[in-house]
């Protein structure tokens, strides 16, 4: 019996190309059999009708997915299920806490973990280098970041680095975050707090039912060493609780499942104004958990027409060589570099620029007379 802790991609790796049955499939047909069972009358015996009984399964899988789509008792009853379907050789993605104790108690059972890589120093210097490409401004938050990052460059740290991204919003907290994780060439596990409703999630983050999702499940199933708490001040006060843990000492546990973080990087990003409104609106229990609060500045004029040029590039080199034709880059930065003023999130900037491109493109494809201005007056 062995239980593996880790991404799926590592798991099948684990697995190699050998032949193995599933977990969840078997359990389906048996529960299937029992049935008819029942339809056909109590004299039964486990034996196939031929006799013979049915073969050992050699290798049974369950992958992180499959606990969902079991039944409660399948899980509750886990290592009885296991010794009556008896495989030789049984390995376990990602289960829940309840399976790995139970397995523990009732069969020899080894554990394999994931080890996420470590941050490479060469990654410090790609991430200053390589930040003003990717950002414009924001210079001091950079710097803080690398400073930030660097106890994990380090063999000595064993829990995670939980940094806290405020300030305005559209100046690059979550690019930031976004830059860093790419550096580190992970997919990256994002989960944006606005985006859950209060009872969906209490149980996303204390656990349900096996079948919902839950942020320990996501937890453990991540590819990357990097976690995105976005929009970390739209969450109600009473789900504070639930990181004081994970914050301290990189453990997060819910009614299901539990995850051993280790040197991992938990990026929290929110629109407060100062660490004072920080230490106010989250309380000290939390806001003393984080490892660096680091402001990111309302971008200044200047910088702001930096973004819209490079944002226009961005979207031209993506246009069909055929329309990149019919498009004159600098006419469209001219006509948008007035909303610099206009529009201190950049964020709006984007859509806005990409509704001047169609309507330029349409006006060029229609024939007509390219003159820009009127038309897009109207749409301003
Ligand atoms: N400093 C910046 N430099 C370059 N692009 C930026 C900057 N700030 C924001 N943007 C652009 O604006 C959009 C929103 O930025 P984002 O990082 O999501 O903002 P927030 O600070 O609210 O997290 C992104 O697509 C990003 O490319
Ligand atoms: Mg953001």
């Amino acid at each position: 019996m062995t239980i593996f802790y880790g991404p799926l991609s590592w798991f099948d790796k684990q697995l190699g190309n050998r032949r193995y049955e599933s977990f969840p499939e078997i359990v389906h047909a048996r529960d299937e059999a029992d049935r008819q069972i029942k339809v056909s009358g109590p004299n039964h015996s486990d034996a196939e009708p031929n006799g013979r009984q049915p073969e050992r399964p050699k290798r049974v899988v369950a992958e992180s997915s499959d606990y969902a789509s079991l039944r409660e008792h399948a899980i509750t009853n886990f290592s009885g299920l296991i010794r009556s379907i008896n495989p030789k050789h049984l390995y376990l993605h990602n289960p829940p806490t309840d399976v790995h104790a139970q397995l523990k108690r009732t069969h020899p059972t080894k554990v394999k973990r994931y080890e996420y890589p470590a941050v490479p120093r060469e990654m410090l210097i790609h991430f200053r280098d390589g930040f003003a490409d990717n950002l414009v401004g924001q210079t001091a938050a950079r710097d803080r970041v690398l400073a930030a990052l660097y106890p994990l460059t380090t063999q000595r740290r064993t829990k995670p680095v939980v940094l806290m991204f405020y300030g305005p919003s559209g100046v690059g907290k979550t690019e930031t975050a976004q830059f860093v994780n790419r550096l580190l060439n992970g997919t990256l596990l994002r989960k944006q707090l606005s985006m859950f409703h209060n009872d969906k999630f209490a149980s996303y983050l204390f656990g349900g039912a096996h079948s919902e999702s839950s942020f320990a499940k996501d937890l453990l199933d991540r590819e990357s060493g990097v976690i995105l708490i976005d929009e970390f001040d739209k969450a109600n006060a009473v789900f504070h609780s639930a990181f004081y843990e994970i914050f301290d000492s990189g453990v997060f546990e819910d009614k299901n499942y539990r995850v051993r973080l280790g040197a991992s990087l938990i990026i929290c990003t929110s629109n407060y104004g100062s660490e004072k409104e920080i230490q106010e609106a989250l309380g000290d229990a939390l806001y003393s958990r984080f490892d660096s609060l680091i402001r990111f500045n309302q971008l200044s004029r200047d910088e702001i027409l930096q973004v819209i040029d490079r944002l226009v590039d961005c979207r031209f080199a993506d246009l069909a060589p055929e329309e990149q034709k019919r498009l004159d880059p600098s006419e469209t930065k001219s006509f948008l570099h007035p909303l610099a003023d206009k529009f201190a999130n950049v964020r709006k900037l984007g859509k806005y620029a990409d509704e001047v491109i169609s309507l330029q493109l349409v006006r060029t494809l229609l024939d007509e007379q390219p003159s820009l201005e009127t038309g897009l007056k109207a749409t301003a």
